[in-house]
């Protein structure tokens, strides 16, 4: 092993259609985190072509890491160790990121950690904020990202037990499909934020699935139909249709969550991924908190959509745990949370 706590993390991001690759300190301070989005390329088809985010990752990989190492100040060979999202996501798209990753390490003769994608979302709550706060566990994290909508109960940032999760569509597909219903584009959330804004989130009473007495499990695709039919019906417009759905996820979403807390007894809420960057669930949670006087951390919305500073600090997490993975990394498209191929103890 040839570094303890490695000082300089390069965290790499490819999971999808986002090309990060971020420079943290010390597995807090992030000194850069280039995003190099692909939605416009993708946007014509209405969703991710895996083909197309793959050769995309693999033209833009190079300059976003020139990039990151300058805009952080610092020369390649300063680099400390290389944090790799090895999964879950598009296996071709997952792999440019790997197998950069390893070169790069390889070459440098640097450790490499392949980083759960999820366990990075969660980590998004670990980077140095504004307000000095800084997770207090035992604590709930709703994960609500394109493809998981999770509630996981953490005594520490070893242990992480899923309490409950989507019995359909995660939150993040449902605000997509819902975007297509209404003919707004992809991706569909920042697009129902958008306009939501202007209409009226109590027009239309849509559904909220809270599911058995007691369980963390979520449902969105009732809630997905019943908005098809209004669309149908043509009762409603664009933006109160958009307000309307926003309210009902952000509802389930944030009572689900604090009810959760109140019931493990836990220190703190925190949420992660990219449905946390929606502005009524921020709000909604802001007051809820303020109101029962818990105490909540969302990131900043930059860090709660895909990122490559999130991979470094679980990265940096593991790494100073011991763990390291082996020269045989690969990508593993449906890794699931807490099952990381960490490789062993160094
Ligand atoms: O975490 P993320 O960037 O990627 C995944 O790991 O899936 O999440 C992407 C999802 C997409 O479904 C996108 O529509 C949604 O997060 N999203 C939002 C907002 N920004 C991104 N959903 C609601 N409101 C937003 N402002
Ligand atoms: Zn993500």
């Amino acid at each position: 092993m040839r570094v303890s706590e490695p000082r300089l993390v390069l965290g790499i991001e490819t999971s999808c259609d986002e090309t990060s690759v971020a420079v943290v300190e010390h597995g807090t301070r992030v000194l850069s985190n280039v995003i190099a989005s692909q939605v416009e390329l993708h946007a014509k088809y209405g969703g991710v072509v895996p083909e197309i985010a793959s050769r995309k990752h693999l033209e833009t990989i190079l300059p976003a890491m020139s990039e990151a190492v300058s805009g952080a100040g610092i020369r390649d060979k300063d680099i400390d160790a290389v944090a790799v999202t090895c999964g879950p996501g598009l296996a071709g798209a997952l792999l440019v990121g790997v197998m950069f990753g390893k070169a790069f390490a390889f070459g440098r003769d640097i450790a490499l950690i392949g980083v759960n994608h999820l366990e990075g979302h969660i980590f998004a709550n670990f980077l140095e904020r504004e307000d000095g706060k800084r997770p207090e566990f035992p604590l709930v994290c709703l994960v609500v990202s394109g493809g998981h909508t999770d509630l996981i109960h953490m005594q520490s940032e070893h242990s992480m037990t899923v309490l409950g999760r989507t019995r359909d569509d995660a939150a993040g597909e449902a605000f997509d499909k819902v975007a297509r219903l209404l003919d707004l584009g992809y991706p569909g959330g920042p697009l129902i934020d958008r306009l939501a804004e202007k209409g009226d989130p109590e027009a239309v009473k849509f559904p909220r699935a809270y599911l058995e007495e007691g369980s963390y499990d979520f449902s969105f695709s009732g809630l997905k139909t019943a908005v098809r039919h209004v669309v149908e019906a043509g009762e409603a417009s664009k933006q109160d249709i958009a307000a309307s759905f926003q309210r009902a996820v952000s509802c389930v979403l944030v009572d689900k969550a604090f009810s959760c807390v109140e019931r493990t007894r836990s220190k703190m809420l925190m949420f992660a991924g990219g449905v946390s960057a929606n502005s009524e669930i921020r709000r909604a949670a802001l007051k809820r908190a303020a109101a029962e006087r818990v105490s909540l951390l969302i990131p900043p919305a930059v860090l709660c959509t895909d990122n490559a500073a999130m991979i470094a600090a679980r990265g940096h997490h593991l790494l100073s745990h011991g763990f390291r993975s082996g020269w045989d990394l690969n990508a593993y498209p449906a890794l699931m949370l807490g099952t990381s191929p960490r490789g062993g103890r160094a």
